[in-house]
Order: structure tokens, then C-alpha cells, then sequence
């Protein structure tokens, strides 16, 4: 699959649908306030991935597996702000915890127990990190995890995957919206094609700092990486003299101790982590083998300086200590379980209607599209139309057919999202 979502908005092109009718008839207020929002804010959101046509929804509140909006409506969650809400919306024991933590104030210049304790965890739970420094977003640990292996290999080359999205900042958004590699600083290959990572090692021998890659890729369409791919990926990595950094922002959650776990591979030199880790609120975290890690020692030869005047933050040590915590491999299996039964449920609904989907994932995340009958490929139009009319069943996945799944999502919630995703995929077959 190498059809690309555009990420102009599908949907705009001014021909309404009966399902536009119905999202527009159930979300004025949304309209209204996107309304007012663009006049402060450029097509009225601040972060791209917001914005669907013909309009997003305004969102009120978010309790537990539910979304409400601003008109009242309640979507069962199955996208989880981005995968970055592993428990649902207001998961009490954070909640709870926030409260009482808030009371001693948010942000110190020093440490604190709960930031202390949160990097045990931490390191008891990521295989190969022995240590850890914290960011403030999945961004700002990638950057950082760029900058540690240039710095620790004397180069500034990175190979990365095309499509493949590590965070909002030039060097890794090479590959991206049609955007190249750029020279010096970034190569391209392709995930899954081990040739193409082959090839770019060896045409830049020995300038090569890191490899990132993320384990399943999910920007574009969702990917998952051919049998032994990241292994070997790793092993060439290696023999290359580079860095493997394991971007586990998302996957973080396939295993107890994330991909490298899951894919059993190696520890990864630098792994990333984000999203999901902070419980909620603004977390990144880079974690190494204390060998590489000690170049932050200001008193080495060559300290690698990292500011950040929220790092490893008291509420978001709290949150995230806490989300990690209770994400056990009991509940990790249950999430999956979930997303399996989801597509099983797609699948049978669409064969009903007609209508042929695709679901690449694995367990708790993957994505929806629909196929065009004639080619096979891609329909991002009418991918676009099957989650418009998902949102008007009560049902809320990303615009582009990404899922990730939250421990929040009980049986009954199950239940209803099937429920609501058949309806949508009727609505589409009746377009
Ligand atoms: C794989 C991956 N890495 C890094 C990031 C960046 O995380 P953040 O949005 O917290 O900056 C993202 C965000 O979607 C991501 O998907």
C-alpha cells in the first residue's frame, strides 16, 4: 500500500453528502466555535492533525472511554488523543494524584521524589536503558536523541523512513509531504525494505550517526515491519558503526517493556518514549545505556548540554508514573484483544455492505481504509467519509484512519463502537 493520505482535507471540495448533513445537523456548536476559531487561530486549530472536513469537533470534555462535545454528543474514544492516552480521559488514580500533588506547586528547578521514581520505573521497565532524561514532548525526545548520537559518533547523518513522522522539526520531517532527504543530515529509505537501509548505510560509510526508526510505522498508513525486518535493521545499524534509535513513542504499548520487547530485538541504543507516558500531560523521555548517557555528566570532557525548564515536571513525573505503572501485560493483552475483535468486526460489516477495507495494525492500533473496488488502492475519499459518518454513530478515530485503543474501553463501550462502525460503514455503502 503506497497510496498517500492528502492532507489537504478530503472532504473539501464542496460536494455534500448525506453523511456532511448529518455531522453538520448534530455539531452546530462545533461549527460555530470553529467559526470563531479561525479567526484566531489559522483554519481555527494548532496542531494539524486536528483538522477534518467539514469542520473538527469541539470537544467539551472527556470522561473515562468518552468524548463529549460542546452540542452534548458522546463519541466512544478509539484514536485516544493520538495514542497518547493509554487510560481513557480523567483516570482517577491520576487524577487523584494530580490533585494532591498540585497543592506543592508544578515545576522546580531540582529534582523531586516523584521524578526520581518515575526514572526507576523507568528503567526497570525499558530494556538497555539504564538511565534517563525527560523532555516535554515525543518531539523534543527525538531531537534530543538525534543530537546525543551525533554528538556521542562525531557525524550527522540520520537515516529515517520515508513517511515515517518522529516529530515537528526539519531534520526529521525529511520524507514527509514529499519532502527529500536533506543532504548531510538526513538519507531516506523505505520501512520494511531492508535493501533500501542497506543501501544508504553503505553509500554513507562511516558518516552515518542513527538510524530511527519507528517499530510499526503509523504516519501515512500504518505499517507493520515484514518478519525479522527491525532485526536485521538493527544488525546492519551495528556493523555500520551507528546509533539504533527506537522511536517508542506510540508502540511503547505493545509490551510491558515496549517494541524492543515485543519485536525481541536487541535493546535498542536510544530509545524514545512520549505520548502515552506522561498519563495525560506533556511527557518525552529519552533513555540509554549509562556509558552513552554519561556524556551529560557536566563534569565530563565534553558535556552534552540539555535545557528545559519543565523537564521531568512534578505532574507529569506523577501522571506518568502512574500510567506506566498500571499498564500491565494483563491490560496490554486486553487492549488487543479489543482491536482484534474491532477489525474481525469491520471486516464482516464491510463484506455485508459491499464494501472492501483495510485494517494493517497489530492488537490495540491500527488503521482503517477504504479500498477502492476497482484498483485496490487506497479511496482516501471515501476513508474520509467512512470517519465522518463513524463520528456521526458516536464513534471518534483519526481523520486519516488512525486507531489506538485505551484501557478505558470497557465491553460495553465495545460493544457500542461495533455498533456505530456498522452503521458508518452502511452509511458509506448507501452513498
Ligand atoms: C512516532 C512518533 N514520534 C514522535 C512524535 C512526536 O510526539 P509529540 O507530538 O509529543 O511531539 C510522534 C507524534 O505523533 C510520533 O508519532
Amino acid at each position: 500500500m503506497t497510496a498517500k493520505r492528502s492532507e489537504t482535507a478530503v472532504l473539501d471540495d464542496g460536494s455534500a453528502t448525506a453523511i456532511e448533513h448529518a455531522y453538520t445537523k448534530m455539531t452546530p456548536t462545533s461549527a460555530a466555535m470553529m467559526r470563531r476559531a479561525s479567526q484566531s487561530m489559522t483554519r481555527g486549530i494548532t496542531r494539524s492533525l486536528s483538522w477534518f472536513a467539514p469542520y473538527p469537533v469541539v470537544f467539551e470534555r472527556g470522561e473515562e472511554s468518552a468524548l463529549y462535545d460542546l452540542d452534548g454528543n458522546r463519541y466512544i474514544d478509539l484514536f485516544s488523543n493520538g495514542l497518547s492516552l493509554i487510560h481513557g480521559h480523567a483516570y482517577r488514580p491520576i487524577d487523584e494524584a494530580l490533585r494532591t500533588a498540585l497543592s506543592r506547586g508544578t515545576a522546580w528547578p531540582g529534582a523531586s521524589d516523584a521524578q526520581v521514581e518515575f526514572a526507576e520505573l523507568l528503567c526497570e521497565r525499558v530494556p538497555g536503558v539504564e538511565q534517563v532524561r525527560f523532555t516535554n514532548t515525543g518531539t523534543e525526545a527525538t531531537m534530543l536523541a538525534v543530537k546525543l548520537a551525533r554528538h556521542l559518533t562525531g557525524r550527522q547523518l540520520v537515516v529515517k523512513g520515508v513517511h515515517a513522522y518522529h516529530g515537528s522539526f526539519e531534520d526529521l520531517e525529511a520524507g514527509l509531504l514529499g519532502r527529500g532527504a536533506i543532504a548531510g543530515r538526513v538519507a531516506l529509505a523505505s520501512f520494511g525494505d531492508l535493501d533500501s537501509w542497506s543501501e544508504e548505510l553503505d553509500r554513507h560509510a562511516g558518516e552515518v550517526a542513527a538510524v530511527i526508526v519507528e517499530p510499526i510505522q503509523y504516519t501515512g498508513v500504518v505499517t507493520t515491519p515484514p518478519d525479522g525486518f527491525l532485526r536485521e535493521l538493527q544488525r546492519l545499524t551495528r556493523d555500520a558503526g551507528a546509533l539504533f534509535i527506537l522511536d517508542d513513542c506510540l508502540m511503547f504499548r505493545l509490551a510491558e517493556g515496549g517494541s524492543a520487547e515485543r519485536f525481541g530485538l536487541a535493546p535498542a541504543d536510544i530509545t524514545c518514549l512520549g505520548k502515552w507516558i506522561g498519563g495525560g500531560l506533556p511527557v518525552g523521555v529519552i533513555g540509554a545505556r549509562r556509558e552513552l548517557m554519561k556524556c551529560f555528566d557536566p563534569d565530563s570532557a565534553h558535556p552534552l548540554y540539555h535545557g528545559g525548564s519543565f523537564n521531568g515536571n512534578l505532574l507529569g513525573s506523577v501522571a506518568g508514573r502512574i500510567a506506566v505503572r498500571d499498564f500491565t501485560a494483563e491490560a496490554i493483552q486486553r487492549i488487543d484483544s479489543c482491536g482484534d475483535r474491532l477489525r474481525a468486526a469491520l471486516h464482516t460489516a464491510a463484506a455485508a455492505a459491499g464494501i472492501s477495507l483495510y485494517t494493517p495494525g497489530l492488537g490495540s492500533v491500527f488503521g482503517l481504509y477504504v479500498l477502492d473496488g476497482a484498483d485496490g488502492a487506497i479511496d482516501w475519499r471515501a476513508t474520509a467519509h467512512l470517519h465522518l459518518a463513524a463520528v456521526t454513530h458516536g464513534v471518534y478515530y483519526g481523520s486519516g484512519g488512525e486507531f489506538g485503543l485505551n484501557t478505558a474501553l470497557g465491553e460495553e463501550d465495545l460493544e457500542r463502537a461495533i455498533g456505530g462502525l456498522e452503521g458508518a460503514i452502511r452509511d458509506l455503502a448507501s452513498r
